[in-house]
């Protein structure tokens, strides 16, 4: 067991895997082992080394097992000695017959004992490290990945196979121990009566089988009742979190209904489970008083004739009793296996996941950025294969303003995504003075673009962290000043905690325009030399907006800002427009130009500010 382990080891540390974004590394120490990167390998192989790196505490509770069981099986047949010899005979002396029981007991029970807290301490340290070797890939894992996958369905999946790999991998080898103790016991009972041995055990195959064909029956009610579990979780969080929608469309009701089929439905499985469990308990508990029976008859005729002691029945009672959960378990290790598998290939299909935005080897960092960005003949495409860009070609030079307009969906926020790297173009390239961004390392990059989306995501601390996310050490002046920057000091201070106020689900609720400026000033605080504000401002009053753009451009007048934007307010503050049109420029030149030459911008505008001003 211990050579096989220490192999594992040695493979899953030549395949630790380098962290793709390069620099960043935090105080928290990761998990103790990679998986094995061979997607040859049997799944428990791929698994080991993580078993491997816990393999002190592990081997700890296996050996300690293993001699807790030792001892309890030495009991029986001590008491067997103590009968015949002290009580039928009495030839012994029973006071240190009951010593010796006593002081075995006392070695198994507390060797059971630390072998216990091994093994769970093992379990759930092997759990721990899949749980941050998941998470951690999930953080590196590119965009792309993110548009393929249903990412709630993914972490709640993710929690229960961790757990049912951790209870395999660490309790499979304990219950593999338990039965071998059941050859040592078979032993003891042979040496005591041969032809009474191999009666008593005649009932176990049949307890195996009937644990085997129990489970089957049992296993896929089981996962009825977890599908449909899930079923209610799902409908329970829409209600909750569309509250709103539910409300204004008065289907409470409706809403209620489904709640209430969900519900039926478990209750159905559940009580499928309650049946079958019903029907076969019965069987699993008495089968074993079957087995005592065979041995109170065989055995007593034996007493009867004088070819066995009483102590004999006593003990070959116990050694049944102590061998009917390993039996057991044993036809549950044949489930509990295939699960387990399952559960770690969903578990290696995220692993073996690999983010398609990485540095190049010998990536340099991107300094003294003077804020040129140029767009070469780029061409890109989702992953899904639609072509949004096929010919974009623009150039901006350091210190510019320059607006990208064009129709819904013609492709403003991927030109700004290729910026920061969250995708690759498919041909031509990006460059930032002169540097192709897929030469530079990545934290450098994103630190010198700042990005403020559409729909700023804001996490549920307070206002002051959230403006500080990009950099949680800001003193509380530059924090107050980016958010004067971004006009969001003033209603801040007037909320109830202010800087101090918690936003989100159990905080105070902001207006979508509240919500952009305190996403504009946390790019702000970062004061990237690049800004791109992808429609940030659509919320926010045309009037505050204008306040906010002049902040900026007090605050920095060197900084490049490109700003999606479909207000003609907004678009009038940049220096210069791009048309963006059939995936490429169509058109550029300053707003009245472009009024003036091309018919399309018109008509763009006309459409997209409808209904907005
Ligand atoms: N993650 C994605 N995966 C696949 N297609 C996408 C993704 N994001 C956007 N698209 C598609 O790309 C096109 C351009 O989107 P986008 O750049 O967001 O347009 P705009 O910002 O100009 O409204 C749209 O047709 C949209 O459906
Ligand atoms: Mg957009």
């Amino acid at each position: 067991m211990a050579a096989s382990l220490d192999t594992g080891s040695t493979d899953g540390q030549e395949q630790v895997l380098a962290n793709p974004l390069g620099g960043i590394r935090s105080n928290y120490p990761g998990p103790h082992a990679e998986i094995s990167r061979d997607r040859n390998l049997a799944w428990w192989r791929r698994i080991l080394p993580i078993i491997a790196s816990h393999r002190l505490t592990f081997v700890t509770s296996i050996v300690l097992s293993f001699v807790s069981l030792v001892f309890q099986t030495l009991v029986p047949n001590m008491l067997n000695g103590a009968i015949d010899n002290a009580l039928i005979r009495h030839s012994g002396a029973l006071n240190s017959d009951v010593v010796h029981i006593l002081i075995v007991g006392v070695i198994a029970g507390v060797t059971g004992i630390i072998s216990r807290q091994y093994v769970y301490y093992t379990a759930y340290n092997v759990e721990a490290d899949l749980r941050s070797l998941i998470y951690e890939h999930l953080t590196w894992l590119s965009f792309s990945f993110y548009d393929r996958v249903q990412s709630g369905q993914l972490i709640s999946r993710a929690n229960s196979d961790i757990r049912s790999v951790q209870m395999y991998s660490t309790f499979a080898p304990l219950i593999i121990v338990q039965c071998s103790i059941g050859v040592l016991a078979f032993g003891f009972m042979l040496h005591i009566n041969a032809p009474l041995a191999c009666i008593a055990m005649t009932i176990m195959p049949i307890l195996y089988f009937v644990g085997i064909r129990m489970r089957r029956v049992l296993f896929p009610i089981s996962w009825i009742t977890q599908a449909r579990l899930a079923d209610v979780a799902t409908i329970v969080d829409e209600n909750i979190n569309g509250v709103r929608v539910v409300k204004s469309f008065a289907q409470e009701e409706a809403e209620v209904n489904r709640l209430a089929d969900a519900a039926e439905r478990v209750a159905w499985a559940y009580i499928k489970d309650a049946q079958i469990r019903g029907l076969w308990s019965p069987w699993v508990q008495n089968l074993p008083q079957v087995g005592l029976a065979l041995v109170l008859f065989f055995g007593g005729w034996m007493v009867l004739d004088g070819h066995l002691g009483i102590g004999a029945i006593l003990s070959f009672n116990i050694y049944l009793l102590m061998l009917q959960a390993p039996f057991m378990m044993l036809g549950q290790l044949v489930m509990m296996g295939q699960r387990a598998k399952a559960s770690a290939e969903r578990i290696f299909e995220v692993l073996d996941e690999s983010p398609d935005i990485v540095e190049r080897p010998g990536a340099f960092d991107l300094v003294d950025v003077k804020g040129a960005i140029d767009f070469n003949h780029v061409r890109f495409e989702y992953a899904n294969g639609a072509e949004i860009l096929t010919d974009f070609d623009a150039h901006i030079e350091p210190g510019e303003t320059v607006a990208i307009v064009g129709r819904t969906g013609s492709g403003k926020s991927t030109v700004a995504r290729l910026v920061t790297r969250f995708y690759d173009v498919a041909g031509g390239s990006v460059c930032i003075d002169g540097n192709d961004v897929r030469d530079v390392t990545l934290p450098s990059l994103r630190a010198n673009v700042g990005v403020v989306l559409d729909e700023p995501f804001l996490f549920s601390i307070s206002i002051r962290d959230n403006i500080a996310y990009g950099q949680p050490d800001a003193p509380i002046n530059d924090v107050e000043a980016a958010a004067k920057a971004a006009n969001a000091h003033e209603f801040i201070v007037r909320l109830p905690q202010g800087y101090d106020t918690v936003v989100g689900e159990r905080g105070y609720t902001l207006s979508g325009g509240q919500r952009q400026r305190i996403a504009i000033a946390r790019t702000l605080l970062v004061n990237p030399p690049i800004l791109i504000l992808d429609d940030a401002t659509s919320a926010i009053d045309v009037h505050v907006e204008a306040g906010i753009y002049e902040a900026l451009g007090q605050l920095l007048r060197q900084r490049t800002t490109i700003v999606i934007a479909h207000r003609i307010s907004t678009i009038a503050l940049a220096s210069r427009v791009i048309l963006l049109d059939g995936g490429r420029v169509v058109a550029s030149g300053t707003h009245e130009h472009l009024l003036a030459t091309t018919p399309l911008y018109a008509e763009v505008l006309a459409q997209t500010t409808s209904g907005d001003e």
